[in-house]
């Protein structure tokens, strides 16, 4: 389970996150809607120790991860993906998933084997021999949860990850996602295709200027006045 308590960030006199606390569970998909920014790539940045929080914690199964390097908090079991990608790598997308692997692997071998799997079940595997800096965004999305699930993460954040994709790939990344829910991975969901919200999220949890509104089941949620307004107002 993912524990997030009190958590403030400062940019300078901007303070673009205030006492945000929610929790994701695991086997479980938490989704994390609001406005554009309202905060929520902010937040997964900080749970991923890209950024440190101005205050609070990160929880994982109890154990204090807040301010840890993003090295440190996938090798403690949290893997993400990024709205914007700054990978101008020249690795393709074979290499990029099985540099993951051999974080887990007990070889090359091994890693090259987890690393096709992946590829295969997110059907990038006639893709592998791509630069990862030449592939559309939404593409290296996909790579990056399938980067992220060889490491068998205890938690999943997934920035934005069905932005861009057809209305059928949208329905095979859902079902990626179903299976890591089923697999008992805490799933934290930024995302707008509401095609995705409504078949995924068990949860949502709505930011709006840097804070939670509210949060709660989905059709709740959503008819809450002040989610109405944040959306309405951001229109
Ligand atoms: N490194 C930064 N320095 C200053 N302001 C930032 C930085 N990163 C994000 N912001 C600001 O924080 C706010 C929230 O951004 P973001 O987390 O990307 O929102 P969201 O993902 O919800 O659209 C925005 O006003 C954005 O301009
Ligand atoms: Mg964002």
């Amino acid at each position: 389970m993912l524990e997030v308590t009190a958590i403030a960030k400062n940019f300078g006199g901007l303070k673009v996150l205030q006492d945000v606390s929610f929790t994701a569970g695991s086997g479980m998909v938490t989704a994390l809607i609001g406005p554009n920014g309202a905060g929520k790539s902010t937040l997964v940045n900080l749970i991923a120790g890209v950024l440190r929080p101005t205050n609070g914690t990160v929880l994982l199964d109890g154990v204090d991860i807040t301010g840890m390097s993003p090295v440190k908090v996938f090798e403690a079991g949290v893997a993400r993906t990024f709205q914007v990608s700054g990978n101008v790598s020249e690795l393709n997308v074979f290499e990029c998933v099985a540099l993951a692997a051999y974080r887990r692997a007990r070889g090359y071998r091994e890693a090259n084997r987890l690393a096709r799997e992946q590829l295969e079940r997110f059907d990038l595997w006639q893709y592998r021999r791509e630069a990862i800096g030449d592939i559309p965004s939404a593409m290296v999305r996909i790579v990056d949860f399938a980067r992220g699930l060889v490491s068998q993460p205890k938690v999943l954040l997934l920035d934005e990850v069905m932005a861009g994709l057809t209305p059928h790939e949208v329905d095979i990344v859902i079902e990626r996602v179903r299976e890591c829910r089923a697999e008992g991975i805490a799933i934290v969901m930024i995302e707008h295709v509401m095609q995705a919200v409504n078949a995924l999220a068990d949860k949502a949890v709505v930011l709006n200027h840097g804070r939670i509104v509210t949060e709660g089941a989905l059709a709740e949620v959503t008819a809450h006045p002040d989610v109405r307004e944040a959306y309405l107002g951001a229109a």
